[in-house]
């Protein structure tokens, strides 16, 4: 479904700034996976996503998305069929508008034409049972501003709004890393299970080991824009976090990295 191959990004290429942020990076998704991305600061992790989003462009490389080279198209292009949701609650929402007027233009993405107030109706039922499964209350703010809502409330919105229109992908960059511990739970428990009911394609970027362990089906480590190992099938079932970190400073030995970088 979504294949990396020898994808390298390079930033100020032949000046004092140079950066390898992505050194011939393979990797392979298939439908329905949820992947999770640990590696420390600086390890290439949000370049990763930007050539996926389609953000920048590979100096070197391929990247396909079911079997059609993408390399090259455009983000506003992607963006249809690949969901995102970033680290600041801030960002994905319209805070001007209301939780229902956001959700509606998420579900109207790639589509032209307004809705009939019928449709409008029946939608706003359906907004209310999504919103309800969230457990914030906030199937009972529909015509509250966003901006009035705490971050993690944004952020549930922010999710329902990138899977709304069911995407082919959704890239999850420490979407939980800003909010409280509370919060942070229930956006966790509101990504698995949008990702099981909607049978989504979830690759997540986190430097919480916990999380890293505790959902998805495939943990991926990423160093210095490499992809330095994977864990699947039994291995992955039995692996705990003190054990991941473990493994990162067996790799991070010799190096300047410390658990901090992979941590925080
Ligand atoms: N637009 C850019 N211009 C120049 N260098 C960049 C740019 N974006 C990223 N980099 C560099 O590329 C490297 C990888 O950065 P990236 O943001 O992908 O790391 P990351 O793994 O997401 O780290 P973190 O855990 O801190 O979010 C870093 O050295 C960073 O400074
Ligand atoms: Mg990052």
């Amino acid at each position: 479904m979504l294949k990396l191959t020898d994808v390298e990004v390079v930033f100020n290429p032949n000046t004092p700034y140079e950066v390898r942020a992505l050194r011939g990076l393979s990797l392979k998704v298939e439908r329905g996976d949820f992947v999770t991305v640990i590696g420390a600061n600086g390890a290439g992790k949000s370049t990763l996503f930007n050539a996926i989003a389609g953000t920048i462009t590979p100096t070197r490389g391929t990247i396909q998305l079911n079997n059609r080279d993408i390399t090259r198209t455009p983000e506003h292009v992607r963006s249809a069929r690949i969901g995102r949701v970033f680290q600041n609650p801030l960002l994905g929402t319209c805070p001007g508008l209301t939780v229902h007027e956001n959700l509606a233009l998420a579900a109207r993405r790639g589509r032209r034409r307004g809705l009939r107030p019928g449709v409008k109706r029946a939608e706003r039922s359906v907004f209310a049972d999504l919103l309800a499964m969230v457990g914030m209350g906030l199937e009972t703010r529909l015509d509250s501003d966003v901006g009035l809502l705490s971050g993690g409330q944004r952020q549930a919105i922010t999710l329902l709004m990138a899977t709304l229109a069911d995407p082919d992908m959704l890239l999850l960059d420490e979407h939980t890393a800003a909010l409280d511990p509370n919060a942070a739970a229930q956006i966790i428990d509101l990504t698995v299970s949008l990702a099981a009911e909607r049978h989504l394609t979830v690759i997540m970027i986190t430097h919480s080991m916990q999380q890293a362990v505790s959902v998805g089906s495939r943990i991926v480590m990423m160093n210095r824009g490499e992809l330095v190992f994977e864990i699947c099938g039994g291995e992955r079932a039995a692996i705990t976090a003190d054990d991941l970190v473990r493994r990162f400073r067996d790799l991070a030995r010799g190096d300047e990295l410390s658990d901090r970088s992979l941590l925080e």
